[in-house]
């Protein structure tokens, strides 16, 4: 029997429905308030019956900051897939994210020691490999490099990871990924997802930063070779293609057929940005809708090589192209009706594009 942490979220429930393809017996945990209709709405993008494959999940109730709620997961289950965690930029979030993500994972490592669970895999981060300073190329040789700031997302998965390599010191068997930025159908107001609505509702600016994407289809498969194969001790960064946020953000947009973000966000403009919301929020409450931590990302440039983890599975990445239309695809599907006739005119907008650029190439 498999465990699967996070089974409600992006990753989690990708890896629901692979597993449950393959005919495997699934237990998924979930919090008190966890809505399980996520999965279903996952499932129902890839298969037309997707109550049939939702029925064979067995769900657990359970808070991986609370170990003793964690028992009844582990009962007679021998694999595990750790893809609970929390993603924020916001300061105010970052003592409940060090929880999920630290002592998250060190229950659930203590709990696979314990019960001697056959293997683990972790879902880690790039974010893992710390602060670099560009241009560099990032493997998993590269070793963690601190920023100046104390328990931001990247330092909760660090040290995330870090109680995974001492589960493995201490005799637990384990793999760990670490993913880019994910692309796929999820919660559409936050994490990656979000970054479809933002563009549906016309976003105009974007910035030059540069980041790795990879297809959460690509993540939960590699996720379970890797659990299948003889690797253990080792992590793997999961990543696509290496693209700047202008070009990921005109994909979408023209698959959306949307208008293409159009104003480069310079450095002065965000840095603004940043600190009026900051001001906004002190002086009017409410959640932090742009951070410091955020736009610092937005103008990185760091390149992610997937070169380790193609050697040992042989495995090819789904093009950003097709992650994009697969996710735009889900949008619309997800009951933004008003897209629907978008999608549609996108095919065309899309090759007209295409005709263009070939155009011009010709011309050269
Ligand atoms: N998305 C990306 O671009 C990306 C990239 C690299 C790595 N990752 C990593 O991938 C993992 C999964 O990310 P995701 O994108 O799938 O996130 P997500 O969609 O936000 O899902 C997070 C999942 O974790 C669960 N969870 C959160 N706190 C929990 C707790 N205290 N106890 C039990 N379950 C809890 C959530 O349950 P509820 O439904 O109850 O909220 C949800 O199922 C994370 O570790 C993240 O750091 C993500």
């Amino acid at each position: 029997m498999i465990l699967v942490t996070g089974a409600t979220g992006l990753v989690g429930s990708h890896l629901l429905y692979e597993l449950l393809s393959k005919g495997e017996k699934v237990k998924a945990l979930k919090r008190q308030s966890s809505d399980t209709n996520r999965v279903l709405k996952t499932l129902g993008y890839y298969t037309g019956e997707p109550e049939n494959l939702f029925s064979g999940i067995e769900w657990i109730n359970g808070d991986v900051t609370d170990r003793e709620s964690l028992d009844p997961a582990f009962l007679d289950v021998d694999k595990v897939y750790h893809a609970a965690g929390m993603i924020s930029m916001d300061p105010a979030d970052r003592a409940e994210m060090a929880r999920i993500n630290i002592e998250g994972t060190a229950n659930i490592v203590n709990l696979c020691v314990e019960k001697k669970i056959r293997k683990l895999c972790h879902v880690s981060s790039v974010a893992a490999f710390g602060h670099r300073v560009p241009p560099v190329v990032v493997d998993e040789n590269v070793s963690w490099k601190a920023g100046t700031h104390k328990l931001t997302y990247r330092v909760t998965k660090f040290n995330a990871e870090m109680e995974v390599w001492r589960g493995m010191a201490e005799g637990l068997e384990a793999v760990i990924v670490n993913p880019s930025i994910i692309i796929g159908p999820g919660d559409w107001r936050k994490g990656s997802p979000a970054m479809f609505d933002r563009v549906a509702k016309g976003l105009k600016f974007y910035t030059h930063g540069v980041t790795g994407y990879v297809d959460v289809r690509d993540v939960a498969k590699a996720m379970i070779l890797l659990m299948e194969s003889s690797e253990k001790e080792e992590h793997f960064i999961l990543n696509s293609e290496n693209l700047s946020f202008q070009e990921l953000f005109e994909m979408i947009a023209i698959e959306l057929n949307k208008p293409v973000p159009s104003i480069a966000a310079t450095r002065f403009m965000t840095g603004l940005a940043w600190r009026l919301d900051y001001a906004r929020k002190k002086l009017l409450g409410g959640t932090s809708l742009i951070t410091r931590e955020a736009v610092a990302s937005a103008h990185k440039e760091t390149l992610y090589s997937n070169e380790k983890v193609r050697k040992a599975l042989g495995i090819d990445f789904i093009p950003i192209r097709e992650s994009v239309m697969n996710t735009v695809r889900c949008y619309c599907e997800s009951g933004a009706k008003k897209a629907e006739g978008g999608r549609r005119k996108a095919e065309g907008t899309r090759r007209k594009a295409q005709d263009a650029r070939h155009k011009a190439e010709g011309k050269k």
